[in-house]
């Protein structure tokens, strides 16, 4: 803009033949555009009620960010903010700052958010500042900057959408090529988010089956630390798609400034902390590019996912709270609706049923209290059974020999028996042994000429072909338009991509890991057009799909296949940092029978409940109290789906874990204590409440009790509960304790 005014300035003295004015307009001219080059020609400000999110368009052209932490309480300040930073270099350096997509090529040494060559083979990248603007959207509001190269015709567009109340933020980008020819995307980072901060502690959660979310914690120094996938469809079994970061000091529940950030990717996702020369920090979260080169073509545009994250000067729990909140209302599928209980069969039959057993579990199912019955795997292939987990899967037909109704007739016995009836899924994969392999053995992701690796004897299909979403999708389609009774899928995915090639792809295999999933959420999408109000839960050998773009299309997800009570406790906590308890899927089992009938209810009713066991084995007292704490777990729903959560004692910083749920308006709650191993004698502490109404008065009620068993009651006020506590450990191993708050 200050080159446009001096050039009108010396055409306006010009047409007026007047030297002498032309001399002072000059002088006028140079004295504005040096005043000018001193500050942001625009300032663009994402903010939420408490964060600021502020970027600058500076004199080079190009966009910085300069601010990202508590919200300014004047606007003035944020034209104030300065976009160079001090890298402590000589003069003679050129001016450096926080460039809001750095690209590979320029004047910053460290990681880019973009790397790409061009189509004459050039790999550098400038992007410079076109226009912006700000729209309001469902909860907030969203800004979107476009910037382009000024050699290239490659244009990117910044998307940061600012939830206001909730304090959460989603950034992600789109790449336009422009060019003749065609472009190859080598990094592809949704975003760059900068901290300046003394210290930084980064936890990340590692895991495997039956193990997910164990969170680790360490401190960042000069270097990178990386968390990333390369497992394809079973991503996140090694390494889950969030983090914490604690700014400071280590992420704690109550204090200290932290943010929560995680990537909504069903894919190999990169998570790159670099912290730079002068000790800042740069997060640039995003889909891993490894073995992914991607082709772009003249005219198409690539969308990186969404990254999500929430900023807390209150530690972790606010922003969790901030996070589920925001998850319920704009992201999760069918966020504010309610949750069915369940009975599913895998760990009491496995392979092994037949339609009259599933009619018998089914009114199991009715007597237990439950609103439905799951079928789990094994229902379906006839040339060649799925009597295990060998063969059969692609064959999605009903078994003629355990089910010779189909599932017509499953859906029928569960009306008869008052319950509703949801049928397990893994449409992505393929056993050799299966009709569909044989038919179309180039719909398979496979090396040609070489022997296949099988995990779990299967293959992935190859979802980056459209054919095969078409396939995909006709799974779901065809069992809810041959059976409309059908009410709930669980959907599963047990391999990761094996044997990495592409039959459709040919020569583009770099865009493989990319357009798999893509084609994911093509077939998601459909489904959820069409089927928009069938609630589907997510799981992946236990809990290896668990991001916020998969939970665009489900309702919950299975966090691990490890349902021993106490291993629980560890992962629930873990996830539930991230993810509302209402898309978190726990289920009472025979994992650990050592453990009582009550711990095991009481570990899952603190998620969304659900039951995988022969009812027919438990004792009489065991069946009455699964009864009751289903009934129990009925009437609480509002309060432990919907609540606020408050995490009151970490398992990870002692022998007991405890959290309490509390209703938006405070007048109910509800608390869960566990002990797990204490020691001897270990002293027992009262177990102080949170988010509660200190004003208020609260009738105080021990549910999940056995019969017989006494359990506590009285009336405290909401500031006893909080200040002083109630003794709800003891030293017993494997003990729990269930309190119902009502306000009087
Ligand atoms: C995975 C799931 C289990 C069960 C089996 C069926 O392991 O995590 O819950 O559905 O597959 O084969």
């Amino acid at each position: 803009t200050s080159m446009s005014v001096q050039s009108l300035a010396i055409f306006w003295c010009k047409d007026k033949h007047l030297r002498v004015m032309k001399k002072f307009c000059f002088i006028m001219t140079t004295l504005l555009i040096a005043a000018t080059a001193a500050v942001a020609q625009k300032t663009i400000r994402v903010s939420t009620d408490n964060t600021d999110l502020i970027m600058q368009v500076n004199n080079n052209g190009r966009l910085y960010m300069v601010y990202l932490g508590d919200k300014l309480l004047n606007a003035s300040d944020a034209d104030r903010l300065d976009w160079t930073i001090d890298t402590g270099s000589d003069a003679s350096v050129s001016k450096r700052g926080h460039e809001a997509y750095m690209c590979s090529g320029g004047e910053d040494f460290f990681e880019p958010a973009l790397g790409l060559t061009h189509a004459d083979g050039n790999k550098t990248t400038y992007l410079y500042y076109k226009d912006s603007q700000t729209k309001a959207v469902d909860g907030g509001n969203e800004t979107v900057i476009t910037l382009a190269d000024n050699k290239y015709d490659v244009e990117v567009r910044l998307h940061y959408v600012a939830y206001t109340k909730q304090n959460v933020i989603k950034a992600w980008s789109e790449i336009t090529n422009k060019e003749k020819g065609d472009i190859s995307l080598w990094k592809y980072a949704s975003a760059i988010l900068y901290f300046s901060s003394q210290k930084y502690f980064l936890t990340n959660y590692h895991g495997d089956w039956a193990r997910e979310a164990q969170p680790a914690v360490q401190q960042l120094t000069y270097g990178k630390k990386v968390i990333d996938t390369k497992l394809g469809t079973r991503a996140a079994m090694h390494t889950q798609p969030f983090f914490e970061l604690g700014l400071d000091a280590p992420a704690a529940e109550n204090s200290g400034r932290v943010m929560l950030g995680t990537i909504a990717w069903t894919g190999n996702f990169r998570c790159i902390f670099e912290v730079d020369n002068v000790g800042g920090l740069r997060v640039i979260p995003g889909i891993n590019p490894y073995a992914s080169d991607y082709k772009l073509k003249p005219g198409k545009t690539f969308v990186t996912p969404e990254f999500i994250f929430t900023l807390s000067n209150q530690g972790t729990g606010l922003a969790s709270r901030n996070l589920h909140d925001w998850a319920r209302q704009y992201q999760l599928k069918d966020g504010t609706g309610d949750r069915m209980t369940l009975l599913n069969n895998w760990e009491s039959t496995a392979f092994d049923f037949n339609q009259e057993s599933l009619a018998a579990l089914m009114k199991d199912a009715k007597n237990l209290g439950v609103d439905m019955f799951l079928l789990d795997d094994g229902w379906f292939a006839n040339k060649y059974p799925r009597n295990d987990d060998k063969a059969g899967l692609g064959d999605w037909e009903p078994n003629h020999f355990k089910l010779p109704g189909g599932v017509k007739a499953l859906t029928e016995a569960a009306d008869e028996a008052g319950v509703k009836f949801g049928i397990w899924i893994e449409p992505e994969m393929v056993n050799p042994k299966s009709e569909l392999f044989e038919k179309h053995p180039d719909w398979v992701i496979m090396q040609p000429g070489r022997e296949p690796y099988y995990y779990r004897n299967q293959l992935v299909l190859d979802l980056a072909n459209p054919k095969v979403q078409d396939y995909v999708f006709s799974v779901v389609d065809n069992i809810l338009k041959e059976n409309p009774g059908v009410a709930y899928f669980k959907w599963d995915c047990n391999s990761p991509i094996t044997n990495i090639y592409s039959p459709y792809l040919r020569q583009n295999q770099g865009n493989l890991y990319v357009d798999y999933v893509r084609g994911l959420y093509n077939v998601l999408h459909r489904i959820a057009a069409k089927y928009p109000h069938v609630p589907m839960m997510l799981c992946s050998g236990g809990g290896a799909r668990c991001d916020y773009e998969a939970l665009k299309y489900f309702t919950e997800f299975w966090c691990s296949d490890n349902t021993d009570p106490f291993e629980r406790i560890y992962i629930q906590w873990s996830m539930s940092k991230f993810f509302p308890v209402k898309a978190m899927a726990s289920h009472v089992t025979e994992w650990n029978k050592n453990t009582s009938m009550k711990f095991r209810l009481d570990v899952a009713s603190m998620c969304k409940l659900g039951f995988d066991i022969d009812m027919a084995s438990l004792s009489q007292t065991d069946y009455k109290l699964c009864q009751q704490a289903v009934a129990n777990y009925d009437r609480l729903k509002p309060v432990i789906l919907d609540g606020d959560m408050f995490k009151l004692v970490s398992p990870y910083e002692g022998n007991h874990a405890a959290v309490n749920y509390v209703t938006k308006d405070k007048k109910s709650a509800v608390v869960f204590a566990y002990d797990l191993h204490p020691r001897y004698k270990e002293p027992v502490l009262n177990l102080k409440l949170q988010g509660l109404d200190p004003t208020l008065t609260y009738n105080v009620n021990e549910i999940n009790l056995a019969d017989g068993q006494e359990g506590l009651s009285g009336s405290f006020t909401g500031d006893y509960l909080m200040k002083i506590g109630l003794p709800l450990f003891s030293p017993v191993d494997g003990s729990s304790r269930v309190l119902e708050l009502t306000a009087m």
